[in-house]
């Protein structure tokens, strides 16, 4: 396993990341949706440095099947509790890869009109997008490689991992 980004990193940029938004955001009170699974641990160390008044909500999405996967269908599995008329969102990823997945999210949350939808993500692996998608925060750009690790997993393994970590042939076969 090859770490691509340590711990002290990861905590070093959450904080900077933390920092920025609430600056962005001072007066307001933001809501936090991060994205399941793979964002629980970057949603929890970003909102303890956030340290501002803000919510926390989830939503779990799913790719239909392998066979269409990248077709950006995706099944909703656990939708918000919290009512976001009229609310300032930001969409907590742990990465955007293809970009479909977010763009049917944010999709989604706009027909609740909200007052402003933003996304953040902690990695940004850009070569691989196949639609435009605009992320207001991003953490880190990566190169097109499957990377595992800090919530992201390998078939459900993983993301225990506290670091980054390229997912090489062992790890796939095992
Ligand atoms: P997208 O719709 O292609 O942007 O897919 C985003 C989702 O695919 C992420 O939320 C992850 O669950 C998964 N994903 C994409 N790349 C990786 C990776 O390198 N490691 C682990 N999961 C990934
Ligand atoms: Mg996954």
């Amino acid at each position: 396993m090859k770490v691509l980004i340590s711990e002290k990193k990861l905590a070093a940029k959450v904080k900077a990341l933390a920092k920025q938004i609430r600056n962005d955001y001072e007066g307001e009170v933001p809501i936090f949706c991060g994205i399941l699974k793979g964002s629980f641990l970057f949603m929890a160390d970003l909102v303890r440095e956030y340290a501002s008044e803000c919510e926390i909500d989830f939503m779990a999405v799913s790719s239909y099947g392998n066979a269409k996967k990248g077709s950006g269908v995706v099944r909703l599995i656990k939708d918000l509790h919290i009512n976001v008329k009229q609310r300032h969102i930001l969409i907590i990823e742990d990465i955007i890869d293809s970009g479909l997945t977010s763009t049917y999210i944010k999709q989604y949350l706009k027909l609740r009109k909200p007052k402003s939808v933003e996304f953040v993500t902690l990695l940004d692996k850009s070569e691989a997008r196949k639609v435009k998608i605009d992320i207001k925060y991003v953490g880190f750009n990566i190169p097109n490689k499957f990377v595992i690790g800090y919530g992201l997993d390998y078939a459900e393994k993983y993301r225990q991992l506290p670091y980054i970590a390229e997912c090489e042939d062992e790890e796939r076969l095992k």
